[in-house]
Parts: structure tokens; C-alpha cells; sequence
């Protein structure tokens, strides 16, 4: 038996290997996992220590994961898989805002706030006074929708990678009125660099990457018989939205964040000045149109 058939044969026999497995899905996925993987390591000649560094490297990432870091969404991000994933789910729901990446920096500790209320501390950064509506594909209000959002403080770290963070900063939970309407205070987000001291960060070295990302405020809306939608909206005119590190950034997602320097529209939000404000709608698709 030569080299090629023993690999061959190899092949078929860990894909028949699962030929009992309950779930019919599992089974292709787990298939076409083998199938590629074998083909990879075929193509590419791996070397044993090739693939012993790439053990090490998987379990560098899993071990620099906890509650509040993510490493694996990182390697996900900055490998396209997590918009990959994105396109093809996308086109799911027609009609409705682009998606976008979660990002590693998602929790699920933030506080409920009060429709104009604050999610950043004083001092974050400058004010942002975000307003918008909730609609469906149809134009109608979706009312009392939950909307997660969160972003970086003025500094271009979120709150999870402050070693002595005490609790949530710079996110929050809203829920849109009857209207549809939402609104709250932040900051202005600013371009920041994704985590770069875990085996991601060396990767991207290796690989003669940057780790920057353009600004943002990320979304996360979900309400009952909508198809939930994670996005973000950039900041119009910053430098990395051409050379996102995670390739996240969709032209439809990207706005005006305008500054003011009056004082009395600035009261008029609980804001000093300087301050800056988005208005941004957001559609959402149903999960099935009424007859
Ligand atoms: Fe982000």
C-alpha cells in the first residue's frame, strides 16, 4: 500500500466512522470537516512540528479565555470566519440592516437604562448622544425592543480589559417605546487595537498585521418574532474603516457622528460640550411575514 492510498484510505475511514451518528447535520459537518482538513494537511506537506505548533497555538487561545476575554472570537474575527458566517446568515433576513461581527467584547452583566439615560461613567471620553428607531421591514415601530449596546471608552478600551474593573462601563440595555424610538447617552468611540498579547496578537505579528480596528458602537437587538440582529455603526472618516483588522465594516454601516459646541442643545441631552451626536435607524426582518 503506497503513501496515497493509505491516505486515502484514512480519510474514508474516519468519515465512516461517524456513519451512526444520530443527527444527519452532525454528520455532514463532521464530514466535510474531515474531508478538508485531511486535503489541507495533504496539500501543505504538514509537518509533525508544524502540527504540534498548531496544538500549542489552539491551546494557548483556549487558555487565554476566561468570563471576559474571548480569544476565540479574535482568532474567529481575524480570520473572516466570523463574517463569512455573517454573509451567509445575512441574506436570511432581506430588508433589514447589515449585520456585523459580536466582537470578543460582548457581556451579559449590563445595566438596564433609562430611555436618555448614561452608559458611560464621567469622564469616558466626549459625550455621544445616540437617538434612532426600531421598524420592520414594512416601516412599523417595533415597540419595546431590547437593544444591547456597548463601545470602547475614550481611551479605546472596553471596560473588560481594565484589570480592576468594578462592573459595566461604556454598555448598557435599552428597550425602544411605542414608538419604536430609543435613545441614550455614551461617548465618542475612537479606533482602537484588538487584544494583542495572546497567541492572536502573535499571530497577526507573524503575519505582518495590524491589529487596528475604525470606531464604533456595537448593537445587539432581539426582539420576540424579529430575526435578531448584531451590528454596529462606524465613525464616518476614520482611518482603519478601508483596513478593519476583522474585515467587519459594511459601507451601510457607517455614519455621520457630528459635533456641536452649543450649550443649550447640549443641556438639552444632559451633555457639556463639546459633544457629538448619531441619529441611526435600524430595520429588523420578521421571522415569518403575516399572512
Ligand atoms: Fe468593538
Amino acid at each position: 500500500m503506497d503513501d496515497s492510498v493509505t491516505a486515502a484510505w484514512l480519510t474514508k475511514a474516519v468519515v465512516d466512522s461517524a456513519g451512526a451518528a444520530r443527527d444527519g447535520r452532525t454528520r455532514a459537518l463532521f464530514t466535510k470537516l474531515i474531508e478538508h482538513l485531511h486535503a489541507f494537511v495533504r496539500e501543505v506537506e504538514l509537518t509533525p512540528q508544524e502540527w504540534m505548533s498548531a496544538i500549542e497555538f489552539l491551546t494557548a487561545t483556549g487558555k487565554k479565555c476566561d468570563d471576559f476575554r474571548q480569544e476565540f472570537i479574535l482568532l474567529s474575527d481575524t480570520t473572516g470566519i466570523s463574517m463569512l458566517v455573517d454573509a451567509l446568515a445575512s441574506g436570511r433576513a432581506s430588508g433589514s440592516t447589515e449585520s456585523t461581527v459580536l466582537g470578543p467584547f460582548f457581556t451579559l452583566d449590563a445595566h438596564d437604562v433609562a430611555a436618555g439615560g448614561t452608559i458611560a461613567k464621567e469622564g469616558s471620553g466626549y459625550p455621544l448622544f445616540v437617538s434612532g428607531h426600531v421598524r420592520d421591514t414594512l416601516g412599523r415601530p417595533i415597540a419595546n425592543a431590547p437593544i444591547d449596546v456597548w463601545e470602547t471608552d475614550g481611551t479605546g478600551t472596553y471596560d473588560v480589559q481594565y484589570a480592576d474593573r468594578l462592573g459595566p462601563d461604556c454598555r448598557g440595555r435599552l428597550r425602544t417605546d411605542a414608538q419604536g424610538a430609543f435613545r441614550f447617552r455614551g461617548v465618542l468611540p475612537v479606533s482602537y487595537s484588538i487584544p494583542s498579547d495572546g497567541p492572536v496578537g502573535a499571530m497577526l505579528s507573524a503575519l505582518g498585521r495590524h491589529s487596528m480596528r475604525p470606531a464604533h458602537v456595537h448593537f445587539k437587538i432581539e426582539p420576540d418574532g424579529y430575526v435578531p440582529l448584531t451590528t454596529a455603526i462606524y465613525v464616518k472618516g476614520d482611518p482603519y474603516l478601508e483596513a478593519d483588522a476583522v474585515f467587519s465594516v459594511k459601507p451601510s454601516l457607517v455614519s455621520d457622528y457630528r459635533r456641536h459646541e452649543g450649550a443649550g442643545e447640549a443641556a438639552e441631552r444632559g451633555c457639556s460640550v463639546p459633544f457629538y451626536t448619531l441619529e441611526r435607524d435600524f430595520v429588523l426582518a420578521p421571522v415569518s411575514v403575516p399572512a
